[in-house]
């Protein structure tokens, strides 16, 4: 049983947006109807399709994962042992061990606390959306993200020592996206940028775990997310086609905001303090090495091409694709949307056009 302590068990924030009934039953979006039939015949049970008898050791797979894929435990953090006067340079071997098994309890409290605020979202949607067949499709997408939540909670609660509370920065994007009147603001922040940031962190984890039944689990999600980013760039393609230049400019302003604060959330914020190290010390002293400037920036591989799909990019003389220039994530404009496995190696070596 994992250890957890929240300041408070309930959070709530006020939201006021127009629910909308439509009596247009006639489904003529062709895209949507294919994926909400899609979405009905691969639904999965998290009690009977995953093996929970599977034992777990976090820190022997741990010490195992990077002896197998050479990348030490505790990357990226680890850098800071390098810097002079560090405050974790008599950390040893086993010490990496327990910090990199922690620093995977807040990847998956993040990916848990991440998914609920998608279920909140999504169940948004299916009041907010004008239109029937998204409306439907949007109601899978509900199901689907509670069974996330169900997931990633068993496992933390199973399987992992510990759960961390949710990074700030994650949640005031949340925060944000509930509260917004705006219902294609909701998809653009969840289902592009929040989504799309997960199909990478999964994809990371997915690559890089030992462990038979947390890869299983991720591979599950995955197929879900995929649909789910689909859905939102479906339905944007449709609503963006009638926009004004200055709607579409608020657009992109809210994708660069979305990004940046999903950039912070990449220190690891919840982590440190618990291992002795304020975070204003490693943000001091952790230097940007290219190996952890390549992992920060291949969380961003999917929101960057599906950002250009939906002509956001290239808008207003390329205002967002400067953005993007300057936080060194625009080389993956070209990159597969594709859900896949992603490793350290993919992120060093630059996908190409
Ligand atoms: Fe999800
Ligand atoms: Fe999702």
């Amino acid at each position: 049983m994992s250890t957890l302590v929240y300041e408070k068990h309930l959070d709530d924030i006020r939201v006021e947006f127009d629910a909308l009934y439509t009596w247009d039953y006639e489904r003529s979006r062709d895209g949507l109807n294919r994926l909400y039939e899609k979405a009905k015949r691969a639904q999965w049970n998290v009690s009977d399709d995953l093996d929970w008898s599977t034992p777990v050791d976090p820190w022997r797979l741990m010490a195992l994962q990077a002896e197998e894929t050479g990348v030490p435990a505790g990357f990226p953090g680890r850098a800071l042992a390098e810097v002079p006067n560090s405050p974790v340079a008599d950390w040893d071997e086993d010490r990496w061990i327990d910090f990199a098994v922690h620093s995977q309890c807040t990847s998956l409290s993040q990916f848990l606390h991440g998914e609920q605020g998608a279920l909140l979202c999504a169940s948004r949607l299916v009041e907010a959306v004008p239109w029937m067949e998204a409306k439907y499709y949007a109601a899978t997408q509900v199901v689907d993200e509670a069974r996330h939540v169900e997931a990633f909670h068993r496992y933390l609660d199973e399987k992992m020592p510990a759960t961390y509370p949710i990074n700030e920065n994650l949640k005031t994007l949340l925060d944000d996206l509930l509260r917004d009147p705006q219902w294609d603001l909701v998809y653009l922040g969840m289902q592009v940028v929040v989504e799309g940031l997960a199909l990478a962190a999964f994809g990371m984890m997915m690559g890089t775990t030992r462990d038979p039944l947390l890869r299983q689990m991720i591979r599950y999600v995955l197929a879900d997310e995929a649909r789910h980013v689909a859905f939102g760039i479906l339905s944007l393609e449709e609503v963006y086609g009638d926009f004004s230049s200055t709607e579409f400019r608020e657009r992109q302003e809210f994708a660069y905001e979305a990004c940046r604060l999903m950039r912070r959330r990449t220190f690891n914020a919840e982590l440190w303090p618990s291992f002795g190290v304020s975070n204003e010390e490693v943000e001091a002293l952790l230097p940007p090495t290219r190996g952890q400037q390549a992992f920060q920036h291949l969380l961003f591989s999917k929101i960057v091409p599906n950002c250009k799909k939906l002509g956001l990019l290239d808008h207003r003389d390329g205002w967002l694709r400067e953005r993007f220039g300057e936080m060194g994530i625009l080389q993956y404009e070209h990159a597969s949307t594709e859900v896949e496995e992603l490793t350290i190696d993919s992120a060093i070596d630059p996908v190409e056009a």
